[in-house]
């Protein structure tokens, strides 16, 4: 079936800007993809807007809004989108999650130039996979983000699980000063070389404790989106039936009853059906790490109607990803170390390097300093200033080997593929799910896999944001 979509979107007018498509050779037939509305404009500029439990905070939004407005679109359809840059600093999108066309990644020097002040870039690529995404700035991430730059894009199954409704929770958390606006301390060194950048506000959609009004009887789709710079989340909503169907936008094998904390690292998504079996009020709470805080409510009106409770949810269709060929994968070790009360691993001489870029900040730049590394090595600076770390024949299967080395927690993003999460602390999983990001705890290890079958240079990095500003990275290219 994917084959088959992926045939008549190669047929269509975005032929060059596809993967897979240039391979195919395949006869164009007179199917073109439906593409969403050509020519939306998304605006990237500051504003001021009720977010945050703040009535007037200066943010910077996508048209105006933080989270940025949903993005729905159906799988095989064409995002056709162009990105205006009304900042003060350049930025681009890079489309988590997504298997983009290398030219679409939206990380500035390594796929495309930094979209200045002023300029617009387009963004059109075809979507193979449904499931939940999101978007986000690659340039300044730590700030940008944090500014409030986010926002879900959600890509309709032709099959999806049948709902009475779907709705998209945007987590974040905002560091706000004594005067009630975003603390303008980005990149400290605290927060680089400790957990991040953690906010005290606690945010769904950008509201302080909203609240979603179900009838009762209603299945509810919940599609849980972390987009704090730090913060991870362990989720429980307590009273409801709940199942998880989909982490990353890759459906399970089946749906898992979501009965305890949900481990949800920066980057990660969840989707999630909750019926509204009984009335009250529910609250989604986070119970990671000390305390518990809450993020949400839930409240259910009236009767639910008799009968049974209704049968658990069948998970998302999904068209499988290529098996990884383990037998004859090129096997690549991404050792994590550094941070504060590690165990080492800090890149070659950070003392000296961070004088140097505390006069560089004074001249203006803005930026960390190097105080992590993979395989040994600090990822610093421009993304095209340093040789990939592996390079792979396409269609050939890697296997990484994920080793953290530090006392903190990471969750690793790898751009333009999805990976098969095959063991941890060299224990193999029965159920071996797809990720495009895996949070590993201080000391763990962790093996995945994928087929390399995404031509170009990608990214492989910390979602901490600010670790991977302190260089908590790396670069490798599919040839
Ligand atoms: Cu969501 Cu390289 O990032
Ligand atoms: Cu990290």
């Amino acid at each position: 079936h994917r084959r088959h979509a992926l045939a008549a979107i190669c047929s269509g007018a975005a032929l060059p800007l596809l993967p897979g498509c240039a391979a195919s050779g395949s006869a164009p037939t007179a199917t073109a993809p439906a593409a969403a509305p050509a020519g939306r404009v998304l605006r990237a500029g500051v504003h001021t807007t009720a977010a945050a439990g703040q009535a007037q905070l200066p943010v910077w939004a996508y048209d105006g809004q933080t989270p940025g407005p949903v993005l729905r679109l159906r799988r095989g359809e064409v995002l056709d989108l162009a990105l205006h840059n009304a900042l003060p600093d350049p930025t681009t999108i890079h489309w988590h999650g997504v298997r983009v066309p290398n030219a679409m990644d939206g990380v500035p020097h390594l796929t495309q130039p930094p979209v200045a002040p002023g300029e617009t870039f387009r963004y059109r690529f075809a979507l193979p996979d449904a499931g939940t995404y999101w978007y986000h700035p690659h340039w300044g991430t730590p700030e940008q983000v944090e500014r409030g730059l986010a926002g879900a894009l959600v890509v309709e199954d032709d099959a999806p699980p049948p709902v009475d409704r779907d709705e998209v929770w945007l987590l974040d958390d905002w560091r706000l000063d004594g005067h009630g606006r975003i603390a303008e301390d980005f990149y400290g060194f605290h927060d680089v070389s400790h957990a991040g950048r953690l906010g005290q506000r606690l945010t769904v959609n950008g509201q302080v404790e909203p609240t979603l009004a179900l009838q009762a009887g209603q299945r509810l789709r919940l599609r849980l989106v972390n987009a704090a710079n730090a913060r991870i989340f362990a989720l429980e909503l307590a009273g409801l039936p709940a199942w998880l169907i989909a982490r990353d936008g890759m459906p399970a094998e089946e749906a898992v009853a979501w009965d305890g904390p949900l481990l949800l690292g920066p980057g990660m998504r969840a989707d999630l059906i909750v019926d509204a079996a009984q009335a009250g009020r529910f609250t989604l709470r986070d119970r990671f790490g000390r305390g518990e805080r809450v993020l949400a409510h839930v409240t259910v009106d009236g009767t639910p109607p008799g009968g049974a409770a209704r049968p658990a949810p069948r998970p998302a269709t999904h068209d499988p990803l290529p098996a990884p060929a383990l037998a004859d994968a090129l096997a690549q070790p991404l050792v994590f170390g550094g941070g504060m009360m590690g165990m080492g691993g800090w890149p070659d001489d950070p003392l000296t390097e961070r004088a140097a870029r505390k006069q560089r900040r004074l001249g203006g730049s803005r930026e960390a300093d190097p105080v992590w590394s993979v395989n040994g090595h600090a990822h610093m600076g421009r993304h095209d200033a340093h040789p990939p770390l592996f390079r792979v024949p396409r269609g050939r299967t890697v296997r990484l080997q994920m080793a953290n080395r530090t006392a903190w927690w990471h969750p690793i993003h790898v751009h333009g593929h999805h990976v098969k999460l095959l063991s941890r602390n060299g224990q193999a999983l029965s159920v071996q799910p797809w990720r495009d990001t895996v949070l590993l705890s201080p000391r763990d290890t962790a093996e995945v896999a994928f087929v390399a079958d995404n031509p170009g240079r990608w990214l492989v990095h910390c979602h901490v944001l600010e670790h991977h500003a302190g260089g908590m990275g790396a670069m490798f290219e599919v040839t």
